[in-house]
């Protein structure tokens, strides 16, 4: 049986990617699977915790002990997640949002005849963080986790978005390496926390890096 040092928790979990649109048919995203999101919240329900899972579009489905609310756009997600954070214990946010939105062309397809041959211009908004906004909110006892995806200075980015963040702990992940990241089974993660504690961690599997992750948070 799971060790259930988790009985109680109240956990949010972000998952997937976002999606936002530009017009009727198209839309700006990335190619996030929701798979380290979802071993996470397994983990964390098999530990006994209360979680809810907000997920961008992907094919995940939860047991039905695992709450879902699902969103497609960074600030459907920024709205779901801030409501209910209060409520939280824990948070855990591994979806890959899109840090910019296409100002949208409009409800209709663009036709390429418009742009007559040339090509056409998109301009991006800037979405809210997240993440950064739970950090801003934490209260005494809540407990925020964060991930990050890197291809250039793995460590250095992890330390600043810790603290940048106001996170518990940090799990970062160098993209830019084979078994590393998205749309694979497994991860290779450099993991730091509040207290300066600094491990690298061999390639493993997500559901193994989840299990961890949560054995680092509760048991130090
Ligand atoms: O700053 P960066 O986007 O690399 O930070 C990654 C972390 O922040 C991840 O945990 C991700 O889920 C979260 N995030 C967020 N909202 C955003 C961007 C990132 O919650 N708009």
């Amino acid at each position: 049986l799971s060790p259930q040092d988790l009985a109680g928790k109240k956990v949010l979990i972000t998952l997937g990617p976002t999606r936002e649109p530009w017009d009727a048919v198209r839309f700006w995203s990335n190619p996030s699977s929701g798979t380290m999101g979802a071993c996470m919240a397994m983990a964390a329900h098999l530990r006994g915790a209360e979680v809810t899972v907000v997920s961008g579009p992907t094919n995940l489905t939860f047991p039905a002990g695992i709450s879902q609310v699902s969103v497609q756009t960074a600030r459907q997600m920024f709205d779901a997640c801030t409501d209910l954070w209060p409520t939280m214990d824990m948070g855990c946010l591994t979806a890959a949002v899109a840090d910019y939105r296409p100002v949208p062309f409009g409800d209709t397809k663009f036709k390429k005849q418009t742009s007559a041959g040339a090509g056409i211009t998109v301009e991006f908004e800037t979405n809210p963080d997240i993440l950064k906004k739970l950090g801003e909110d934490k209260k005494d006892g809540q407990k925020l986790i964060g991930f990050a995806a890197e291809t250039d200075n793995l460590k250095e980015e992890a330390v600043r978005k810790l603290e940048a963040k106001n996170l518990d702990l940090i799990a970062a992940n160098d993209i830019g390496k084979p078994g590393s990241g998205f749309g694979v089974p497994t991860n290779q993660m450099v993991v730091l926390d509040k207290s300066g504690r600094v491990e690298t961690w061999p390639q493993l599997a997500k559901t193994e890096v989840a299990w961890r992750l949560w054995d680092h948070l509760l048991l130090g």
